[in-house]
């Protein structure tokens, strides 16, 4: 007997990457030598948190007495034209938009799966997706159904994502796509503009059949290489039959994972119906989180507007990902000289290695002191927390788990 509703009975409440994370900080602490590849958070060689000092002095500056006001449901006014003009400048695509401000790009995928899809229904994403997707649809009623990432060949499969969202338009009526890119997590793959032009036009195509809305979670927007960008170019042709969200988020970018700032933004064609989705989201906002860190939205339009902190955080940011770069070239070097199978990675935190059994894999890597996250068919390695001294090491353990696997 317990006094939980029946509903919520057994839930988790921690996520399995901080569990393993947990396990293998207390290996550490013990005296093992451990690798601990699972978190998502950038850190130096030497363990420490990467912090952009621009980010501290920004929150640091902000009145007190402004900072512990409430702000408006929906965002500061300053922050949330900030976040247009990062993502579209003074270009028409910021006209086409309205935003609000939500804690982080989770905020934004809970916004998108509650307003975009009705009980009982399902997000479509990619399989190799950022497990939290799946709670955050389950807690609403909703559900995740997914299509294969790859081809054979580890490009994007442009055809099964068609599938997935004709199937869903025959027996749900309407389809939300939740994809993450560029530096998606847990692949590192980022979308190419190739690739980008098929899947607008997958999406025009299927909004000719009833309603389609894209949640583009653009959490890893500042640590691709130049085509991270290259969806901008083909949201005209979304937005003639579909509707675009874009999940921003100040976590990555300013290295500001526990300020909890970020938007949901929302591009439609239509005025008239931008501002239905201006209401339904404001509604969320206020049933939900109220409203989001006074402080935080504040710092962040500075760091997004100011001239000289942009130039100051730019060069921060320059030197973390030149960081990251560096721990890439190791890993691809190492691990293609092992032969490990794994999708076209240019940057970011993570990258997938392929394997037939990923918890199997994970489970022999642990045992030799080494820590990845199991995902479906590969294990997620957070090269963002792997200095590029121990990717022999890693590549090693990595090699081993997928042999574990094939024997
Ligand atoms: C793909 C993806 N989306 C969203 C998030 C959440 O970030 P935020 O802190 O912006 O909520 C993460 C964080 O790990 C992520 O990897």
């Amino acid at each position: 007997m317990t006094v939980l509703n029946p509903d919520t009975v057994g839930r988790v409440g921690n996520d399995p990457i901080f569990a393993l994370n947990a396990e293998a900080r207390a290996r550490a602490e013990a005296g093992e030598s451990i690798l601990n590849a699972t978190l998502g958070a950038l850190l130096h060689d030497d363990g420490s948190l990467a912090v952009m000092p621009s980010a501290t002095a920004a929150f640091d500056e902000v009145p007190a007495g402004v900072a512990a006001g409430y702000a408006p449901i929906g965002g500061t006014p300053g922050f949330l034209a900030a976040v247009l003009g990062d993502l579209f400048g003074a270009g028409p695509l910021t006209e086409r938009a309205v935003a609000v401000a939500t804690p982080g790009s989770t905020g934004a995928v809970y916004q998108a799966v509650g307003n975009f899809l009705q009980r009982g229904q399902a997000v479509l994403a990619p399989h190799l997706y950022w497990g939290p997707y799946r709670v955050i649809a389950e807690h609403q009623d909703r559900r995740v159904e997914t299509f294969e990432t790859f081809t054979p060949s580890l490009r994007f499969d442009v055809d099964a994502l068609a599938a997935g969202m004709d199937r869903q338009l025959r027996e749900q009526g309407r389809v939300l796509v939740l994809l993450n890119f560029p530096c998606n997590n847990p692949t590192g793959y980022s979308l190419d503009a190739e690739e980008w032009v098929a899947v607008a036009e997958v999406i025009a195509d299927a909004g000719r059949s009833g309603p389609v809305a894209v949640v583009l979670d653009n959490a890893y927007a500042r640590f691709g290489d130049a085509a991270s960008t290259a969806w901008l170019d083909v949201v005209p042709v979304i937005l003639e039959r579909a509707t675009l969200l874009v999940g921003w988020t100040a976590s990555k970018s300013f290295t500001q994972y526990g300020a909890r700032v970020g938007a949901l933004v929302a591009l439609h064609g239509d005025g008239e119906e931008r501002a239905r989705i201006a209401d339904a989201v404001g509604y969320t906002c206020r049933a939900t989180w109220s409203n989001c860190n006074h402080r935080g939205m504040i710092a962040v339009q500075r760091l997004l507007t100011d001239p000289v902190i942009v130039a100051q955080a730019d060069e921060e940011r320059g030197a973390l990902v030149q960081l990251l770069d560096e721990r890439v070239d190791a890993f691809n070097h190492a691990a293609r000289a092992a032969g490990l199978s794994f999708p076209r990675h240019h940057g970011g935190f993570f990258v997938s290695v392929m394997t037939d059994d990923g918890e199997r894999a994970a489970a022999a890597m642990r045992d030799m002191g080494v820590y990845v996250v199991p995902v479906r068919g590969a294990v997620r390695v957070g090269l963002c927390s792997t200095p590029a001294a121990q990717m022999e090491r890693l590549v090693g353990a990595l090699s081993a788990g997928v042999e574990a696997v094939a024997r």
